[in-house]
């Protein structure tokens, strides 16, 4: 009598089917969990990634706040068709500074996770203010009271320090200057040294039109101007992880 002969006794019992089961599935679940524990790190590090800029941090609030992430994703899969349009599929490191991450489920607009770079920023405020007037197919719905939402700075320290406590690693310099840093991204006469220094690659310059007033039109297009650009993928080596 073979093993599988056998198999009538758990089919009939309950009980037997219930213990055989969790048995079966706690093998997979070890399987599976087990090995992550003696990784050293589940996110491969790569080179230019770092925390946001204040200005950066507070465009990525407005664009939870305002939803975006209904209609965009901010993840290219490891799919030719993805990779093609949209650049080079997106590393998990790429959002390790994400609280809470971005990747969306849903794509009625396109993928922004590379989207910095790609446009001016008078076309992002264009399109932020009446997406019609570039795009007419678009059903994006206008964002143009923005410009209307001057930023005042408030709470930018505290904002990096919350960040910093859930494993940000903003420093003392950055938490220091955190009102100031806000300001001078945007502000063409700043002295920017500092802020360069503390965000390499941080996009400098008014973006909204106006260089006299910082809102939130500046800070959502900063931050859509960073996305995707901070890793250098020519000299990026996939193969360089997990070794
Ligand atoms: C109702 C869905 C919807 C919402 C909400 C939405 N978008 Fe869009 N978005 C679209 C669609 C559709 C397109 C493609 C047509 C176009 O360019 O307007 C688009 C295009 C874009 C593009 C151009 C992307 C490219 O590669 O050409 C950007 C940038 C963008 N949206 C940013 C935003 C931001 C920022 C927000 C939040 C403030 C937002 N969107 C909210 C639907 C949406």
């Amino acid at each position: 009598m073979s093993i599988l002969d056998k198999h009538h006794i758990i089919e009939k019992n309950a009980s037997y089917l219930l213990i055989g089961s969790l048995l079966v599935v706690s093998i997979g679940g070890i399987v599976e969990i087990a090995p992550l524990f003696y990784l050293e790190n589940t996110i491969e590090k790569v080179e230019g990634m770092r925390p946001y800029s204040p200005l950066e941090l507070k465009g990525r609030d407005i664009y939870v706040r305002e939803g975006c992430y209904a209609c965009h994703s901010q993840m290219i899969r490891p799919f030719r068709d993805e990779v093609e349009r949209y650049g080079p599929y997106s590393l998990a490191a790429e959002s390790m500074y994400d609280h809470p991450f971005q990747w969306g489920s849903k794509r009625t607009g396109p993928d922004l996770a590379r989207v910095g770079a790609r446009y001016s920023n008078e076309w992002h405020v264009q399109h932020l203010i009446e997406p019609r007037s570039v795009v007419p197919e678009s059903v994006m719905p206008s964002y143009g009271f923005l410009l209307n939402e001057e930023l005042t700075g408030n709470l930018m320290e505290e904002h990096l320090r919350a960040n910093l406590a859930v494993g940000v690693p903003y420093d003392e310099a950055m938490l220091e200057n955190a009102r100031a840093d806000l300001f001078a991204q945007a502000d063409p006469n700043a002295d920017t040294a500092g802020l360069e220094e503390r965000y390499p690659k941080a996009v400098l310059g008014d973006f909204d039109g106006d260089p006299a007033r910082l809102t939130e039109m500046d800070a959502l297009v900063a931050y859509l101007q960073m996305l995707g650009t901070l890793v250098d993928f020519s000299s990026y080596d996939p193969t360089s992880g997990y070794r």
